[in-house]
């Protein structure tokens, strides 16, 4: 078949060809840009370019955004009252088709903007086709994943929060417990479990802050870019802005309806909730191993074994240390997308939708579990105490004494790492060595040293804003608290 710039070359002077051609080029139902091609796409390139099937998800954004757009059209003069109460009636009838799942999405429309369109035009006929005045699907999408994300953002910042409320609960029960604190997963000095917790407490605080930061940037009004270029009608942007919600508008409509960049960085924030989440499973599937015994997670968040029967295994934090794999590839997914694009909108950027999607499904679906599974936790202390007492946890302690008494510390290190090469031949704890037998390491070791050595000495030594006290917990727990309130 002949293209149809051949076929315009050809009879370009003849009126009645142009005429058939003319013909020909009348878009045909729901393909809105279907009178500049002379065959339609195969099925294949029909479903290979159509992002129904996932966009979908964007339609009651959509219909906020033609919304304020088309009041805005009205009050501008650009569209009569009668169609934006046409407008207005229709949309109100397709949520409601929408929510209630009979809306007949069409993969011949491509995509959740045309369905739309589509189906408005069909209820109120020629207002439906005014709607797209002074706009283009490319500012139009780049709003609705923007309006999408506010709220993703706004319910994430909510499960966040929620999550630190169970973990400080938890710590607070646990302002006291002692455990061996590890470096290179070797016992390394004892600290509070509520102590070990505001660690988790503090990571998922920045990670608040990230999202928070990430909604400024995510909240800007692409609309009115239009195409790339902007629009000749005279359009009130700010108005815009403001009906849904929108801190200002996006000031370079070639950058408004090309870069994701906000997209990107809610992503890479949202790696690092899922990095954090990560690094806490794989302690409490370590603390759950009946080898270490410290916790036992609650059953609801546990599977067994199809054959081995005595097995109950940590499934929800082995799933959400592998689901870290998949939203990290999501970012990567993101940056790879954008980086060979030159401006403004390429087609492209219809790919930033599914990783996006998946990357809010996935870590909404987490943080929900966490928050339920941080209050599902039994701490086992007497499990926590007997471990905290093996591995010389207290020997950096026995240092420090002895630079009190005034040996300098490299001197302390050097004497303390005899006695416990000693306690380690003889199979012994530093405490298990009389004061006679200690002094063979240090005459400066007095009777005072044993309280020194106890798990209670030690933790309770560390007195300092961000230690591991009891009462550095507890009042590390009263900022927090307030923190998570002020958020
Ligand atoms: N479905 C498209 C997307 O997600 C909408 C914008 C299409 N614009 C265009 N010029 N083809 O990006």
């Amino acid at each position: 078949m002949m293209n149809r710039w051949r076929v315009a070359a050809v009879f370009y002077n003849s009126a009645i060809h142009w005429n058939l051609i003319m013909t020909a080029q009348t878009p045909k139902k729901g393909e809105t840009w279907s009178g500049r091609f002379s065959e339609p796409v195969s099925q294949l390139v029909k479903r290979y370019t159509a992002s129904v099937t996932f966009d979908n998800r964007l339609a009651i954004f959509d219909i906020e955004g033609s919304l304020a757009h088309a009041e805005m059209l009205q009050t501008q003069g650009i569209i009569s009252a009668q169609d934006l109460t046409d407008i207005q009636r229709g949309m109100a009838q397709i949520r409601s088709e929408i929510t209630s799942g009979q809306f007949e999405w069409s993969i011949d429309l491509e995509d959740v903007h045309m369905n739309i369109e589509s189906r408005l035009t069909a209820i109120v006929g020629d207002a439906g086709k005014r709607l797209h005045t002074g706009r283009s699907r490319n500012d139009q999408v780049a709003t609705d994943v923007r309006l999408y994300l506010r709220a993703a953002i706004d319910d994430i910042t909510g499960l966040l929060k929620a999550l630190r409320g169970a973990l400080l609960d938890l710590a607070e029960k646990h302002a006291d417990t002692i455990l061996p604190g590890f470096t290179h997963l070797q016992v390394a000095q004892p600290v509070t479990f509520g102590h070990h917790l505001l660690a988790y407490v503090e990571m998922f605080g920045r990670d608040m802050e990230r999202m928070t930061d990430c909604r400024k940037r995510v909240n800007r009004l692409p609309l009115g870019a239009a195409a790339l270029a902007g629009t000749t009608f005279p359009i009130d942007r700010q108005r815009v802005a403001k009906a849904l919600g929108f801190d200002d508008v996006c000031h370079n409509s070639l950058d408004a309806v090309s870069d994701r960049d906000f997209a990107i960085e809610f992503c890479a924030a949202s790696a690092l909730v899922m990095t954090h989440i990560s690094r806490l499973s794989e302690e409490l599937i370590i603390w759950m191993s009946p080898r270490v015994g410290f916790i036992d997670i609650a059953d609801r968040f546990c599977t067994g074994s199809s054959i081995m029967p005595q097995k109950k295994n940590p499934d929800v934090p082995e799933l959400a240390r592998g689901k870290t794999g998949r939203v990290n590839g999501h970012l990567v997914s993101l940056l790879t997308l954008m980086k060979g694009q030159p401006l403004a909108y390429n087609k492209d950027n219809q790919e930033d939708k599914e990783p996006l999607f998946d990357t809010v499904d996935t870590l909404t679906d987490t943080l929900r579990i966490f928050a339920d599974l941080a209050t599902g936790i039994t701490v086992k202390p007497e499990a926590m105490r007997a471990a905290a007492l093996q591995g010389y946890a207290t020997a950096t302690d026995l240092a420090d004494y002895l630079v009190r008494k005034g040996l300098p510390f490299r001197n302390a290190h050097e004497a303390v790492a005899q006695a416990v090469r000693a306690c380690a031949e003889k199979g012994c704890d530093l405490t298990d060595l009389s004061l006679e037998e200690m002094r063979r390491f240090s005459t400066l070791i007095e009777q005072d040293v044993y309280s020194v050595l106890t798990l209670e000495g030690s933790v309770a030594a560390r007195n300092h804003v961000g230690g591991t006290a009891p009462a550095q917990v507890r009042a590390a727990i009263t900022r927090a608290r307030q923190q998570n309130d002020t958020k």
